[in-house]
């Protein structure tokens, strides 16, 4: 079947908050000839936005106990001083336009009984300052308002046009470095498309699912980054990865349901099978860092001991009405959490690295853009501060469409032939060499036990270059890692693009020979953990704690 090609005036790759967000003010504001194309590889709706819990940072006015200065030196210090203080204040001073942009888009942040902001209070803040909707379901009350607008405002829907279940596969660049759109595919139709455009946007969220646990949903398997990698687009700060300390931890499922930060914020504590309140020795107790509380648990799974936490300590009215969702799928899991302690244990959920980019979204590649958790603008440094990544999908894209909107879109120059053979590969293929049934599911299992055991809470020199070893195995087995682009199955295509971050992880790990933030490294000789942490030194250095 012959290739479609389009062209449209800019791209945009991922619907989560950050794709969203940038497609309706590009909408609103930017003069497009060609419009918008929105691509997502599932439905508009699913990424991981979708289940963003605790809420959004907002620094507001109205907030009288806090500051710019305060919200900075919080994320500053969470990051361990690898954030980028020009990136941090900047974020900071446009949370209030953020909140107040998101609001006129019609999302409820939850009030009290005086309609004043509930602000609630999450790991590492000094002050409630975090905004959310719905109790816990802040980035469901997000999206649906931006879906709604994306779809259904016409002046706003007019302009974009979309395209569901469709995985961009590579990306075009030219032999000037200069990005001219994707390759789609679309698994519905098995379909490929050349896709044109002067701007091309990645908004592909994490790489949550290249661990075995992960609180992150199934679409989170670091295309993004891969493709731009691929591409000769520069990353930066890959090796930190964060643990979220408390996913439901269910014996006989591999899969994460997130329990809040923001139920400790609310009262709830940490403690071991034998009532042990083993965070009690911290300053900022069950609040410390998520990077410190992780590995706390981790240190106590190391030693057999089970966790749990004790949300029986908040009003049973409140808790219900405040973590409506927690509340219901704890009970479909048989936990009451108003009576029953709820079992947790650590969970990827956050790349804090990425493609490395401007606050803008500029990348390396002229004319290519990352926004949201795919880039790294350099905010959140070693380890996230809780609840700064909704506000950095929203700051980055108004900040692109900022730039964009001094861009002339004048039509597309000539395929060059760099981008031609990139074309053909795709176009022109040999039906034999797709004739193989591959054990993708296998390999992505291995995949997943590797990076769990090697390159997770705690690294060693010697578990990392085991990693290496074993990801260049997996992909000695993927026919489609070879010369030839295409893959038979949209997991293949996940699976290229998660052996590739992964490599990418675990190589930046290897470099990085010091702990600090969320990498510690057990061989460490320099150890830049804080002071306060304890209970690490009992971990032999080839622990594989099994949860
Ligand atoms: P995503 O929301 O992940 O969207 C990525 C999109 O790209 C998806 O639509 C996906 O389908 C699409 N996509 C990916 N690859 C391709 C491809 N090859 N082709 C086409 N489409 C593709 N952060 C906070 O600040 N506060 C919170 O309370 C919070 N809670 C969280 C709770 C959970 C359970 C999780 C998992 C994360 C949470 N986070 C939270 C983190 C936050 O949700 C994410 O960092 C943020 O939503 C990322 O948004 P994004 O738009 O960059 O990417
Ligand atoms: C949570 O609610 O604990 C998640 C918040 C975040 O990841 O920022």
């Amino acid at each position: 079947m012959p290739m479609k090609h389009s062209t449209y005036s800019v791209i945009i790759v991922g619907s989560g908050i950050a794709g969203l967000y940038a497609a309706i003010k590009l909408s609103e504001t930017v003069k497009l000839p060609d419009g918008i194309l929105l691509l997502t590889k599932s439905q508009l709706s699913e990424s991981n936005s979708r289940y963003a819990q605790g809420g959004i940072v907002g620094v507001l006015p109205e907030n009288k106990i806090d500051s710019i200065s305060l919200h900075v030196s919080d994320t500053i210090k969470a990051g361990c001083g690898l954030c980028d203080f020009n990136v941090v204040k900047f974020v900071s001073e446009n949370s209030n336009h953020a909140i107040k942009d998101l609001m006129k888009y019609g999302v409820k942040f939850d009030r009290n009984d005086k309609n004043e902001i509930n602000f609630t209070l999450e790991g590492a803040h000094s002050v409630r300052r975090i905004l959310h909707v719905g109790g816990d379901a802040t980035g469901y009350g997000i999206e649906k308002e931006l879906v709604n607008k994306v779809k259904n405002e016409p002046s706003i829907a007019s302009n974009i046009t979309i395209y569901e279940e469709t995985l961009a596969t590579d990306l075009l660049v030219d032999s000037k470095n200069n990005c001219r759109g994707i390759i789609s595919y679309n698994s519905a139709t098995q379909e490929y498309e050349a896709l044109y455009a002067p701007v091309t946007i990645l908004a592909t969220g994490g790489t949550g699912q290249i661990y075995k646990y992960t609180t992150n949903p199934s679409v989170t398997t670091g295309d993004g980054i891969a493709l731009a990698l691929r591409a000769g687009a520069k990353t930066k700060d890959m090796e930190f990865i964060q643990f979220h300390p408390t996913a439901l931890s269910m014996e006989d499922s591999d899969s994460r349901f997130l329990i809040s930060e923001s139920v400790r914020g609310e009262g709830a504590k940490l403690v071991n099978q034998n009532g042990e309140y083993f965070m009690s020795e911290h300053p900022q107790k069950d609040l410390a860092p998520r990077d410190v509380v992780a590995r706390a648990i981790f240190g106590q799974l190391s030693k057999g001991n089970k966790v749990f936490l004790d949300a029986t300590l908040i009003d049973v009215d409140k808790i219900k009405k405040r973590f409506p969702n927690i509340y219901k799928t704890c009970l479909d899991n048989g936990i009451d959490v108003t009576k029953d302690y709820i079992p947790v244990s650590p969970a990827a959920h956050y790349c804090m690295g990425g493609i490395k980019t401007e606050i803008n979204g500029k990348t390396s590649i002229d004319n290519l853009y990352a926004i949201g958790e795919t880039a790294c603008t350099s905010l959140h440094g070693a380890n996230r501060l809780a609840s700064n990544s909704l506000l950095e999908c929203v700051v980055s894209a108004y900040e692109l469409v900022n730039t964009l909107s001094k861009k002339n879109f004048t039509p597309s120059q000539v395929i060059d032939e760099k981008i031609m053979t990139t074309i053909k590969k795709y176009a022109a293929y040999d039906e034999n060499d797709y004739d193989y049934a591959s054990d993708t599911d296998l390999l992505i299992q291995r995949l997943k036990n590797t990076m769990w055991n090697n390159v997770g809470i705690i690294r060693t020199e010697d578990s990392l270059i085991e990693a290496l070893s074993d990801i260049n195995e997996i992909k000695s087995k993927l026919k489609c890692n070879k010369e030839i682009f295409r893959c038979n199955s949209v997991e293949e295509y996940e699976l290229r693009n998660m052996l590739c971050v992964a490599e990418c992880i675990t190589s930046a790990a290897l470099e990085r020979k010091d702990s600090i933030g969320a990498h510690y490294r057990a061989d460490a000789t320099n150890n830049c953990l804080s002071e306060n942490e304890t209970g690490l030194e009992d971990i032999p250095n080839d622990t594989k704690v099994v949860i």
